[in-house]
């Protein structure tokens, strides 16, 4: 409390002082401070380690010769267009008589403190002809580190107004080079990293699909500064865009080599207008900072996601069984019963139905029909779902289901009698994503509408104890009847469409918050901290091929934390051994898609001891920091680490990824992090194949301080090529 009075007074001491006003804002380690010029415009002075003495931040602006004799300032805390601007802006709008040109001038701040740990602050700008608002808002968690920036925009004007850009935040970093972490893919080849030099000029990341940005690239990055950062080294920001939608991040190198970092809901075909005393708020951008190189980062943003962010984050989780991979749509309800016997003899708590049981006109047998009618098909369930929820019940699990609600088959009942709740061009050809189109979520009855299939289902069935939300399709043929018959304009089209996913979202929360459910979508997981305040975990990829997953772990790992990634062990790689694979799933949340009556003898004994084991370890899996010790990028051998809030135990994941030379590649000891260095451990192997002994000595006892200086070497090999340790405090 003291400290937030000191940052209101020190904000006021350098106001009669200099004349000009100093914001700065910090957490725990890291400070943005922004500065108003002589024209009482907002600009960014500093991005970095908080200094110790904040009044020191007083002296920074002298020594930055920004704008010479001209007119151009690049470091705008939110850089308007049209007047002195000549940089890439943050915000362009055309004013209600058609003029295209904002200036911004500082008007206030305040800062709320909103508990010990959290502090609100928000700056009003004008323009001081046309009178329209824009606030900025700086949300700091002070312990984790983590600001999440957003902002708003308010029509005062006598007219409608359109916002032709509006980005969330816009940032100004001084350092001698910068190094941008992006990620890409495709279908089961999600999160692949890149990482190169910026230089001068406009770099952009974005998507325009629609939906399911993460298909080709996630709204996500890592910045590092002075060097490219490792995991326990350098300057490095980890940001991520929480909105489910099209987005847009700008880095652009400017002539002092400084960058400009604009960050937003994509404005592409996105016009949107504003009628008087309007506000549109921008989707929040999230970043964490650290000095201390990536993984002190990661473990800011684990933290603030699991405490504030992602839905019951520091809750419990389902293990399960699905049946997608283990009979794709063919099935019925006595084959159906029949795989529940597995989960219970795996030991999972729950049994998840997937896609194919709906649908009766055209049945849900492939993935070209069907999806829109959401009643049991007849065929498959004669006694619908209400049967299958009782006879997982009478054997003591749970029950999940599938669903994919926002999207349609042309083949469809659905699509028969509401092709205007579709978005899809009138008069042109359809394009098609997996055989399917997406609903018009701007319209709010097919909110509803959607909203009522999660309803209906529950209603009936209030037993079903967990849901798997699915998103295949893309936006195509982006076109949406309830916006023309409206009058408004298509390009709120993009926008509109996540505000209305989340207003459905907020709304099945409001009224189901037990039910824990996974972002599914079509793999590559549709993840972002927009969707994660709604769900509970993410369907990582349908690749679940394990030294694959190892590289898409490592690399989602930077962002999210484990609790959040569902990973299955499945036969998609059955050249991998089961133990090879269910390590691999056991890092994230555990779940299997085989059929358990097909395992031989000896796989089975494993997979019902490694449930054991998760079930003995997942708190550390889900509650405890990560570190990730090796990097398949560098080396045939990944490490990860686990570690419990008290430091006394740890559980490390060691794989070899490649076996080119079939020699013991972790020759070297890996060193252990985030142990308590005065503390004696145990170290002993788990998750054993039946029959294997294993390589470690189980006797000998460590300090913290050994395992962390010297390490140990877990002796991962061709023939053991994944390997789990138990590290345990010895009590006396
Ligand atoms: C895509 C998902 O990623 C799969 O796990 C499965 O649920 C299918 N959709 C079902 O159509």
């Amino acid at each position: 409390m003291a400290r937030f009075f000191l940052t209101i007074l020190y904000a006021l001491v350098l106001q009669s002082v200099v004349g000009q006003k100093i914001i700065s804002i910090e957490s725990s380690k890291f400070a943005l401070v922004m500065q108003t010029d002589d024209l009482n415009r907002l600009h960014h002075i500093y991005l970095g380690e908080k200094l110790s003495h904040p009044d020191e931040y007083s002296k920074i602006s002298k020594s930055l010769l920004y704008n010479g004799n001209n007119e151009d300032v690049f470091n705008n805390a939110y850089t308007p267009s049209g007047t002195w601007n000549i940089a890439e802006p943050a915000l362009q709008i055309t004013h209600s008589d058609g003029n295209p040109s904002t200036e911004l001038e500082y008007v206030s701040h305040n800062i709320i403190r909103m508990s010990d740990n959290v502090y609100l602050t928000t700056i009003l700008l004008t323009d001081p002809v046309y009178k329209t608002e824009v606030n900025l808002f700086f949300k700091v968690y002070q312990n984790e580190n983590t600001f999440e920036q957003w902002t708003s925009i308010e029509n005062k004007e006598p007219q409608k107004i359109e916002l032709k850009k509006f980005a969330s935040a816009n940032l100004y970093l001084r350092n001698n080079d910068f190094f941008l972490t992006q990620f890409h893919g495709s279908w089961a080849e999600e999160m692949q990293p890149e990482t190169h030099s910026l230089t001068h000029g406009m770099k952009v990341l974005d998507s325009k699909l629609g939906t399911r940005a993460h298909l080709y690239a996630p709204p996500t990055f890592m910045l590092s500064m002075d060097g490219v950062s490792t995991e326990e080294t350098g300057k490095v920001l980890l940001a991520n865009l929480a909105w489910s939608g099209n987005y847009k991040f700008e880095f652009e190198k400017d002539r002092y080599d400084n960058l400009r970092l604009i960050a937003g809901a994509n404005s592409y075909g996105s016009e949107y207008q504003l009628n008087p005393q309007e506000q549109f708020e921008t989707p929040h951008f999230i970043y964490t900072y650290s000095e201390n190189g990536r993984g002190e980062a990661s473990r800011n943003m684990h933290s603030w996601a699991r405490k504030y962010r992602i839905y019951d984050g520091e809750g419990e989780r389902l293990t399960l069984l699905n049946n997608w991979e283990a009979t794709y749509f063919n099935f019925n309800e006595e084959k159906l019963v029949g795989l529940f016997g597995g989960a219970k003899d795996l030991g999972v708590d729950l049994f998840l139905l997937d896609d194919g049981w709906f649908a009766n006109k055209y049945p849900r047998n492939s993935d070209r029909s069907g999806l829109g009618d959401w009643t049991e098909n007849k065929a498959k369930l004669p006694n619908g779902l209400g049967y299958l929820v009782s006879e997982a019940s009478k054997i003591g699990i749970k029950f999940g289901i599938w669903i994919e609600p926002e999207m349609v088959n042309p083949k469809s009942e659905l699509y028969e009698n509401h092709q205007d709740w579709v978005i899809r061009q009138p008069d042109r050809k359809e394009y098609y994503y997996r055989n399917q189109l997406v609903l018009d979520l701007s319209n709010p009855e097919v909110q509803d509408y959607v909203y009522g299939i999660f309803d209906t289902i529950f209603t009936k069935n209030p037993e079903i104890a967990y849901v798997k939300w699915d998103c295949n399709a893309v936006v195509y043929n982006a076109y949406s009847d309830y916006l023309h018959n409206k009058g408004l304009p298509q390009s709120h089209l993009y926008i509109d469409y996540v505000k209305g996913l989340y207003a459905i979202l907020e709304k099945v929360r409001k009224n189901y918050p037990k039910v824990p459910i996974m972002l599914c979508s079509g793999g590559g997981g549709r993840v972002d901290y927009g969707a994660l305040q709604y769900f509970t975990e993410f369907w990582v990829s349908d690749n679940t091929a394990p030294i694959d997953r190892v590289f898409m772990q490592w690399n989602d790992s930077y962002f999210y934390p484990s609790i959040a990634m569902s990973a299955h062990v499945t036969n998609w790689d059955q050249k991998s051994s089961i133990k090879f694979r269910t390590d691999v799933a056991s890092m994230g949340k555990l779940g299997f898609d085989i059929v358990v009556d097909e395992l031989g003898e000896k796989d089975k004994l494993f997979c019902q001891e490694a449930v054991k084991n998760y079930d003995s370890f997942s708190n550390i899996i889900w509650h405890g920091d990560l570190f990730r010790l090796q990097s398949p990028y560098e080396k045939p051998f990944a490490c990860f680490q686990y570690v419990d809030k008290e430091k006394d135990r740890s559980i490390v994941f060691s794989y070899l990824v490649s076996d080119r030379f079939q020699t013991m590649y972790s020759a070297e000891p890996v060193k252990l992090q985030g142990l308590d260095p005065i503390q004696n451990y145990t170290v002993k192997e788990t998750n054993l194949y039946p029959g294997t002994r294993t390589r470690i000595d189980e006797k000998v006892i460590y300090s913290g301080e050994y395992l962390m200086k010297i390490g140990f070497n877990p002796e991962v090999s061709a023939r053991r090529n994944s390997v789990v340790l138990e590290i345990t405090a010895v009590t006396n």
